[in-house]
């Protein structure tokens, strides 16, 4: 196991152990791929929330918010093309009877040629030590480009594959290169067979084929269908923008990684109704406006990157994905999408409703193009949790396990601790908590010694730990300690407010 999946393995029983993420089901065996949040995990994703939905829709006059139902008119599905193209190549094993994504697998086999080059790299770093160069070693070393080009080779045939819709050549690429059962070690293989990931289920009380409708795989059409009654009862003239926030379901039959890939999870949509003909600019626009929302945590700029689509889905005239670097690598976290005039144009088609906008400046009616920007909560919720999570050595004895959220999407802003159980203290700490509570989430906690409980909150990343001591009944001042730099000052509780205002608040931090 490598280093980084050790580290993932941590996090994932560290999110369980201190009520971040739950396995759905969990005394069931569990649901695969269906997971729940726990009391520091709901406060964390209504964060993330609050923080997307504050610099989408509060802070741009030109965006208004919205909240579809999860159940739609089935006859969307098939405007939308997702009844005929939403799908996975699957193949299965004949022997171990399992069942896998045809792409995954290859991709799981570039990885381990990518392993090996890393294996390569490690060593010769041990036997140059300092003086290794590591970008002259991937450009010299014949092993490390024979690998490369190897995988070049594969991930070329592959792309080819997907163009063509050629599911007979994905398969002889998977026996070409020998790929085995990760469970059996059998070579077995059925052929490909496109699956759709729409789940499917039954309105009203007789179960037929007329009364099939589905779980909606993206929040996106929900805001389509509505386009005109949204931008007719918000008087919006395009450009302007329909956000919304809500679940979404698709029946991935790869399903790891944790909150990564999941079948019931949650996007953050944001749909920019935009005039025919201006779709690129605001397009770039908006991968340049979202790149920096996201870089503006501060979980590092070198953690973000672009991948632009050279595959595009059916609606797109371009797409890119913001990836992030998880720890099982960097992987789509955001998608930003040209959509054109597709989908507007679809459901008008399919319903027989006319969805056109008048243009008063023109004085002309047009289908809008639209420019979409696809967040998913839950592995938004990842990328922080997975970056914040940091084991600390504090002396030769001591060590601490920190989550460094970024403070004002942390569960518990402060906590509140009287030093000891007794002597008035409690009675002191509990004034400064219930005259804080309506501002912040607070934790209070008065069992432990104190550094015990300085490790708690630490490990569910509250920021600011405020401790009320004997003295504080003198001189109304209280120890504020910080979470990152440990460090502590004594300050007047009549500062107090000011003090967490100006480090926490999420409007601080939006200005
Ligand atoms: N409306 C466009 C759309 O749905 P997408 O790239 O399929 O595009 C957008 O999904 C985002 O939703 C992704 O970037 C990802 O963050 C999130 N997402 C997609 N599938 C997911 C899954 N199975 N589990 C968790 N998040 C997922």
């Amino acid at each position: 196991m490598t280093s980084n999946q050790e580290t993932f393995k941590k996090i994932i029983s560290h999110a369980k152990e201190y009520g971040f993420i739950f396995q759905s089901s969990e005394i069931y065996d569990g649901l695969s791929a269906v997971y729940d949040y726990g009391p520091n995990g709901v406060e964390l994703k209504n964060n993330i929330k609050s923080y997307w939905w504050t610099s989408m829709v509060q802070m741009n006059e030109n965006i208004v918010g919205f909240d579809a139902s999860v159940l739609m008119h089935p006859k969307i599905w098939k405007a939308s093309g997702h009844v005929d193209a939403f799908n996975d190549p699957l193949i299965d094993n004949k022997d171990s009877k399992s069942r896998y994504r045809a792409d995954v697998l290859i991709e799981d086999y570039v990885r381990k040629i990518e392993l090996k080059i890393n294996k390569e790299i490690i060593k010769s770093k041990k036997r140059f030590g300092d003086s290794f160069d590591e970008k002259q070693f991937r450009k010299t070393n014949s092993r490390v480009l024979d690998y490369e080009r190897k995988i070049k080779e594969i991930n070329t045939e592959m792309k080819k594959c997907f163009d063509d819709d050629d599911l007979v050549s994905l398969k002889k690429l998977i026996d070409d290169l020998g790929i085995v059962d990760p469970v059996s070690g059998s070579k077995n293989w059925t052929e490909i067979k496109q699956f759709n990931l729409m789940f499917s289920t039954s309105i009203g009380a007789s179960i037929d084929s007329s009364s099939e409708i589905f779980l909606r795989p993206e929040t996106a059409q929900g805001i389509f269908v509505n386009f005109l009654n949204v931008q007719k009862s918000s008087r919006k003239k395009i450009p302007f923008g329909i956000a919304q926030i809500g679940k979404a379901f698709r029946n991935e039959i790869v399903a790891r990684q944790f909150v990564f890939r999941m079948r019931e999870f949650e996007q953050m949509e944001m749909q920019f109704f935009v005039k025919p003909g201006t779709q690129s600019q605001w397009y770039n626009q908006w991968k340049d406006t979202r790149m920096k929302w996201h870089q503006a945590l501060g979980l590092g700029e070198e953690n973000y990157r672009f991948h632009d689509h050279d595959k595009l889905a059916h609606y797109a005239d371009a797409a890119c994905d913001i990836e992030f670097n998880f720890p099982f690598g960097f992987k789509e976290l955001e998608g930003i999408h040209s959509r054109t005039d597709f989908d507007l144009s679809q459901h008008e088609k399919y319903s027989g409703k006319k969805i056109k906008y008048f243009d008063p400046e023109i004085n002309e009616s047009y289908t809008p193009y639209v420019v979409e920007t696809s967040i998913g909560l839950d592995r938004m919720f990842l990328a922080i949790l997975s970056s914040s999570y940091t084991e600390e050595r504090i002396d030769e004895q001591n060590s601490r396990l920190v989550l460094k959220i970024p403070d004002f999407l942390a569960p518990y802003k402060l906590a509140i601790l009287p030093l000891v159980k007794k002597d008035g203290l409690p009675d002191y700490a509990n004034r400064i908590f219930n005259d804080l509570k309506i501002h912040y989430n607070i934790s209070y906690d008065e069992k432990d010694a104190i550094g015990r409980r300085y490790r708690r909150q630490d490990a569910i990343g509250t920021p600011l730990c405020i401790t009320v001591d004997h003295d504080s009944l003198k001189d109304d001042k209280v120890t504020v300690r910080f979470r990152d730099s440990m460090q502590q000052i004594r300050i007047d509780i009549s500062q107090l407010k000011k003090e967490i205002d100006d480090r926490l608040s999420l409007s601080n931090w939006l200005d």
